[in-house]
Order: structure tokens, then C-alpha cells, then sequence
């Protein structure tokens, strides 16, 4: 047996040596510690060797296991450079890669950054809520009334188990003041879903961006004043910016923002970009009723609001004529904002 051993191992040795690529490599790995490979047949053979000559005989079977393998493995390594210096034959490593085309943010992520970084300035923090939310956080800690027609299902998208999508990023205003005392002061960029009819200015799925400044003695000054000052960042120093009074069952009193739109070789007009108003108590009551402390005080606790589209936003600033244009991700149109 041992004479057998020695046999196969020259031959084994042999093989590998004269293996001129993986295949063949592979197959003699095979003919000799295959499931039938000769040193498997003969280490099979063990069993019938006298007691006194197991181990002997048994060492050499490691040993020779161990010798033909490493073999392998250095022909392997050996085999495997010789195949990647054929791959790289005739190739120039050095010549200067072929250039990727540049890619580029989308318009709406533009404009997005863009304003998360002139409120971030102004002390504001992201803030961040679910976009499948519930009635009390959508829409009734938000004063507004079980009638309100926002909380149609026509206008709406409910779910069987009563949830919705919520309609507009407020419901954020309503999860930060839960899970924090005042001082707060916040923004929400993020989905609103509503059933619209979609045409060049609606999308049953939109971009807003909310803030929230909660504190001692905010007033509707700070209000103009930030809102103002956010809008001539975004669009120019020289925007013209006006508070037209409206109504919004959340803020008391309440505004919409328009600023002047002046585009070369049309009559400058004034265009809605948001709205925004004083927190109206009422919503401080819901708060401390769903925290159950008092830790927003109707008394001495004041706050301001605002909303904003912010494909509106991106639709201003682009000259943009249809809205429909912001999600079909067309390239011809994207490489214009690249
Ligand atoms: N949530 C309102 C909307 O979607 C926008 C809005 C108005 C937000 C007034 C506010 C606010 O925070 O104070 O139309």
C-alpha cells in the first residue's frame, strides 16, 4: 500500500504539473481526491491494513493528501495570472479612462436642498412624519372640522382601516410638538397625496414643504419677516413678496404668500407660492390633550406656520409650463437643470 501511495502521488504530481490551463487542472484534482479519485479508492483500502500499520499508513495518506493539494493550489494561482496576463494582453493600462457623462440632480431636488439650507440657516431642523397617517394627526388636532371639505372622499385617499394619505405635510407640525416640548422650530419637506384631477398643474402626488417655530414671544413680525427673507434667498434679492389675508382652520390669523413673478416679455403677475398664519390655540389644546401635560400653554405659548408646493416652487424658478414634466423623468428635459 504504501509503495501505491507513493505511486499516486508522483502521478498526481505529474498531472498537475503538465495541466496547462484550469479545466485540465480540475479534472486531475478529480482523478486522484475525487469521491472516486485513486487516493480516495486506496484510502478506502485502510480498513484492511494489519492494526499494528494503521497509523503509519495513515499518516502517509494525510501526507500525500496534503502534498498533492498544495500543489494544486500553487498551480492554480500560478494558472489563474497566466489567463489574466492573456485578458490584459495588448491593452494600455495607462490611457486615460473613457469619460462617464456627468449626471445631475433633479430640478425638484434643486430646489428642495435649496430651501432646506437657507431655513437650516435660520435655525430650522428637518423634521419628518409618515406619509399613511391618521385623521386625528391629518386632520383634527389641526382644527379642522369633521365637515371640512378636505376630509372628503372625494378629495381624500382613504384606507379600509380609516387611514390616509395625508393631504399635506402639516400633520409633521402635529407629530413634532407631540414628541417635543417648545421651543421647536422645524421644517418637513416631504409627499402630499390628494385625489385631484392631474393636469399641467395638479399631481395626485406633490411636494411640500412645511415649517414650524414654537417659542415665548413669536410674533406675526417674525413670521413676515423670516417668510420674506427665505423667498428674496430663493428667487432674488430684489422679490417683491405680499401676505394676502385667507383662511386656515390651523392658523388664526392666517395668509396666503404670493411673490412676483417678472418674466422677460410678459406683464409681471403675482403667483401663490404658500400658506401661512399664527398657530391657532385651539391646535396647542389638541397637543396638550394628546400629551397629556401642558406643556404648550395657550397663554403664554405663540407660534407661526407655513406651507409651500415646492413644484411650484421649482415651476417659478424654471419658467416651467406643465407640472406633469417634473416626474416623467425625460432626459431631453432633465439636461436642461444639469
Ligand atoms: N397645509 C396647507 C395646504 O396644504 C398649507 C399651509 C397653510 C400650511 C398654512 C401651514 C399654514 O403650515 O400655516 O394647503
Amino acid at each position: 500500500m504504501k509503495e501505491q501511495i507513493g505511486a499516486i502521488e508522483k502521478d498526481a504530481l505529474a498531472q498537475i504539473t503538465a495541466a496547462i490551463n484550469e479545466r485540465s487542472l480540475d479534472d486531475a484534482r478529480v482523478a486522484v481526491l475525487g469521491k472516486k479519485g485513486s487516493l480516495t479508492l486506496v484510502a478506502v483500502g485502510i480498513k484492511d491494513v494489519p492494526k499494528e500499520d494503521k497509523a503509519a499508513v495513515g499518516q502517509l495518506l494525510n501526507a500525500a493528501r496534503a502534498v498533492i493539494s498544495a500543489a494544486l493550489d500553487v498551480k492554480q494561482t500560478a494558472l489563474r495570472e497566466i489567463a489574466d496576463r492573456a485578458a490584459l494582453a495588448g491593452m494600455d493600462p495607462t490611457l486615460p479612462a473613457r469619460a462617464l457623462p456627468p449626471g445631475a440632480l433633479h430640478p425638484l431636488t434643486q430646489i428642495r436642498d435649496q430651501a432646506i439650507s437657507i431655513l437650516r440657516r435660520m435655525g430650522f431642523a428637518l423634521a419628518d412624519g409618515p406619509e399613511i397617517e391618521d385623521e386625528f394627526h391629518c386632520f383634527d388636532a389641526l382644527n379642522t372640522p369633521a365637515d371640512h371639505p378636505a376630509r372628503n372622499e372625494k378629495d381624500t385617499f382613504y384606507f379600509d382601516s380609516g387611514k390616509l394619505l395625508r393631504t399635506h405635510t402639516s400633520s409633521v407640525q402635529i407629530r413634532s410638538m407631540e414628541a417635543q416640548a417648545p421651543p421647536i422650530r422645524i421644517i418637513a419637506p416631504g409627499s402630499a397625496y390628494r385625489r385631484d384631477e392631474i393636469d399641467a398643474t395638479h399631481l395626485s402626488v406633490f411636494n411640500q414643504l412645511e415649517g414650524l417655530a414654537v417659542g415665548a414671544d413669536i410674533s406675526l413680525p417674525d413670521l413676515k419677516g423670516t417668510l420674506e427673507y427665505f423667498f428674496r434667498e430663493l428667487f432674488g434679492t430684489t422679490t417683491e413678496v405680499r401676505f394676502r389675508p385667507h383662511f386656515f382652520p390651523f392658523t388664526e390669523p392666517s395668509f396666503e404668500i404670493d411673490v412676483k413673478l417678472q418674466i422677460k416679455g410678459q406683464a409681471p403677475r403675482w403667483i401663490e407660492v404658500a400658506g401661512c398664519g399664527m398657530v391657532d390655540p385651539a391646535v396647542f389644546d389638541a397637543i396638550n390633550k394628546s400629551r397629556k401635560d401642558h406643556a404648550y400653554d395657550p397663554e403664554n405659548t405663540t407660534g407661526f406656520a407655513f406651507g409651500m408646493g415646492l413644484d411650484r416652487l421649482a415651476m417659478i424658478r424654471w419658467g416651467i409650463r406643465d407640472i406633469r414634466l417634473l416626474i416623467e423623468n425625460d432626459v431631453r428635459f432633465l439636461r436642461q437643470f444639469a
